[in-house]
């Protein structure tokens, strides 16, 4: 019995900055941005809104989409590095707004791959049949931790996020492997130095921009093409399928490039590749849920396809999963 997803929903915050309006604040162009990252613009909160308000619209949309009552939710699982507060979760903050008074939760850190680590507990719970429903968001809003003095990380990211409602299906459907990875020695190349236990906030922590995160872009672009790569063959491999197999790839937004070398390194196709990073940015543990939705919405995904879905991040995190396609809505 796989868990599978019966129904995808995503939320990005209205306010839209473009190149321009970042070239307007620091020493950046908007031609430098596009052929460097095949971004053209971002979606930043605005203000008062939080990561836990992204997450209601999607929780929301995912249960008017079933057509089921708050009470209907089991879990609540929301990946993501930037959280309301530390405490409570922000699991915790949405199931109070959207009143889902039978569903317990946790807020799960996995960076760029949170979504593919909150899919994959997810779908143990379900598989368990302990458990009918569990709802997991992958979501972040980055602005919050962006150092718009530092061109050379702050330029990449923007705020949003995604959701699905995993259930069990009987048949040969849903979630079907994943391969999962990580390697902490990865740790200092992509990282957010203060703001928890090692370095709580002090005046000096502030003053010296620590609550940013921070990046040696060069080491990351070299790994993640390779990790993202490298899980991705690997997986079809184990299945005895190649890129020709799949109906669409769905690759975590970090760069265009990334995504080119990755999807080329596959022997995937252009045209089955999902790419919407010129609209959002990379959006953290938002960019897969994002692309999910997109792709159900429009309809590039119908029952029976199957999708192969990659990404990496802070960490070093990264995994590649397959799915075959059997949404209910
Ligand atoms: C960050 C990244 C876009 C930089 O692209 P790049 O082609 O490697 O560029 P480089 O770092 O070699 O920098 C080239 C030049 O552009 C400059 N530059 C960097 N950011 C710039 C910006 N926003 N605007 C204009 N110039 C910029 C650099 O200062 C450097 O100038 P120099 O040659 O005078 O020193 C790229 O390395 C990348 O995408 N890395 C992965 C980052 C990532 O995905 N992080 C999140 C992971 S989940």
């Amino acid at each position: 019995m796989n868990a599978t997803i019966t129904t995808t929903a995503r939320y990005v915050p209205k306010n839209i900055v473009t190149n321009h309006d970042l070239e307007k604040i620091m020493d950046t162009s908007d031609e430098w941005i596009k052929s460097r990252t095949g971004i053209h613009q971002r979606h930043f909160v605005g203000e008062n809104e939080a990561t836990s308000d992204i997450c209601t619209h999607i929780a929301k949309s995912l249960l008017e989409k079933r057509n089921l009552s708050p009470d209907d939710i089991d879990i609540i699982i929301i990946s993501t590095v930037t959280p309301d507060m530390l405490a409570p979760s922000t699991a915790a903050i949405v199931q109070n707004n959207i009143g889902a008074s039978r569903a317990w939760g946790f807020d799960l850190s996995g960076a760029c791959t949170g979504f593919l680590y909150g899919l994959e507990t997810g779908a143990k719970f379900v598989e368990s049949s302990q458990y009918n429903k569990v709802m997991v968001i992958g979501v972040d809003t980055m602005s919050s931790i962006l150092n718009l003095e530092d061109r050379n990380t702050a330029v990449l990211f923007g705020d949003g996020g995604g959701g699905v409602i995993l259930e069990q299906t009987g048949d040969n459907s849903g979630i079907f492997d994943s391969i999962l990875k990580m390697d902490g020695s990865g740790g200092p190349f992509l990282q957010m130095p203060a703001g928890g236990s090692r370095m709580p906030a002090t005046i000096e922590s502030v003053e010296n921009k620590m609550h940013y995160i921070r990046q040696d872009g060069r080491t990351v672009f070299k790994f993640a093409v390779k990790g993202m790569a490298d899980v991705a063959e690997k997986i079809l491999e184990k299945h005895q399928l190649t890129g020709d197999d799949i109906s669409l790839f769905i690759p975590h937004q970090a760069n265009k490039r990334i995504i080119d070398a990755a999807a080329n390194r596959c022997g995937i196709d252009s045209d089955k590749v999902l790419i919407n990073i010129h609209e959002y940015g990379n959006t953290t543990a938002g960019t897969l849920p994002i692309g999910l939705s997109e792709a159900d919405d429009t309809g590039k995904i119908k029952n029976g396809d199957l999708l192969l879905l990659a990404a990496f991040g802070a960490g070093w995190t990264w995994g590649s999963m397959l799915i075959k396609w059997d949404t209910l809505s």
